[in-house]
């Protein structure tokens, strides 16, 4: 006999549509929310899909490899990157949601053009995060973050994008590997959908992720081992020795994409870090388009986020490309990073 569907669980059933997943946890969250954040996300999707598709064509055409310009980090761009943000720009200027964007390819916040309606809302993001893999086929991501207006002008300002990483309203990322897989939380769970190519539609496929309070990995660029402060060499040190809360050495893991990094520990446990070093001082992931989102993820999976003193939730922006030391994961192996910095290590993080 046919299961017959519980209405209240609908929004958790394996194989629904994101498109139907979203509509239905507006329709139980916000009834009488009139659908723009819906219908932001369902641009952003398409963006995401015709991403996903270009990824995984490029390396037959010439997509892939650098544009010869650098962008406003200092970097050099490939030319995804270009594509990419490019695609998310088009896909969602014209949606009458948004008062403004911002990318970490630009200087400046991207306004929407006069001949589009202004919304509610902004929209910030890393159009291809871990782009130097790009060429060797290694697992890239894109990464957003959605936060409400707040200025009341006729456009969206500055103002609206450099706001607490706490008044987010949705962050998420699309990684694209193996498979395309999209993680998003609006507060209520996080979710997982995995790209469907012969629907072309995201199916949910890990609904409620709850990160593990602790892991077994560890997941940092130690070639910078030199340039960290000693609290961060003596935390990597005890991670490798069983000198550590649990008594037991973690396993090393870095993809040097981070969106990756953060998938993997997400699913099975761990910490990330990307301290600040001699060469950052401040660290080098961004804070409004990188930990931000990451941050309101991890949160809402039950881990924490930090620059090893502040929770990175709590910082105020000073600046679009604003830079953190970024240190993110498990509860407890959080806690236990922080210890570190306060100078009294726990040899019992979180209870
Ligand atoms: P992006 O490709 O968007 O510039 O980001 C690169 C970032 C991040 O993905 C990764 O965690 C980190 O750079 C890796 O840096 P290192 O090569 O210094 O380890
Ligand atoms: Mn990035
Ligand atoms: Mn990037």
């Amino acid at each position: 006999m046919a299961q017959t569907l519980n209405d209240h669980d609908n929004h958790r059933r394996i194989g629904i549509s994101f498109t139907e997943h979203i509509a239905e946890s507006q329709h139980r969250l916000s009834p009488a929310a009139r659908g723009e954040l819906t219908s932001l996300l369902l641009h952003l999707m398409i963006a995401a899909k015709i991403i996903s598709r270009e990824t995984r064509k490029a390396a037959l055409v010439d997509v892939l490899g650098l544009t010869g310009r650098t962008n406003i980090q200092g970097e050099l761009v490939q030319k995804l990157d270009e594509y990419a943000d490019d695609i998310i720009i088009r896909n969602l200027r014209f949606t009458g949601h948004l008062c403004a964007m911002a990318s970490e390819e630009h200087e400046d916040i991207i306004p929407i053009p006069e001949r589009y309606a202004i919304g509610n809302y902004t929209l910030t993001f890393d159009p291809l995060d871990g782009s130097s893999n790009i060429d060797a086929d290694v697992s890239i991501g894109t990464i957003f973050s959605i936060q409400r207006r707040i200025s009341d002008g006729a456009t969206g300002t500055l103002q609206d994008i450099l706001q607490r990483g706490k008044n987010q309203v949705c962050a998420g990322y699309i990684i694209y590997g193996p498979g395309t897989i999209m993680v998003y939380t609006t507060g209520h769970g996080v979710h997982g959908f995995t790209l469907d190519p012969s629907v072309g539609e995201f199916l949910l496929s890990h609904p409620d992720i709850r990160t593990p309070d602790e892991g077994r990995i560890y997941s940092v660029n130690e070639g910078n081992y030199y340039r960290w402060d000693e609290p961060t060499r003596a935390l990597i040190d005890a991670l490798k020795s069983d000198r550590n809360y649990r008594g037991q050495s973690y396993s090393a893991r870095y993809i040097g994409s981070l969106v990756a990094d953060f998938h993997r520990n997400l699913l099975y446990g761990g910490i990330f870090l990307y301290p600040a070093d001699s060469k950052s001082p401040s660290g080098k992931l961004r804070l409004l388009p990188e930990a931000n989102p990451l941050a309101f993820v991890i949160e809402h999976a039950g881990g924490l986020a930090t620059t090893g003193t502040q929770r990175i939730l709590d910082i105020e922006p000073r600046r679009l490309h604003h830079r953190v030391p970024l240190i993110i994961g498990s509860r407890k192996d959080v806690e236990y990073a922080e210890s570190h910095y306060r100078g009294r290590v726990l040899d019992n993080a979180g209870g």
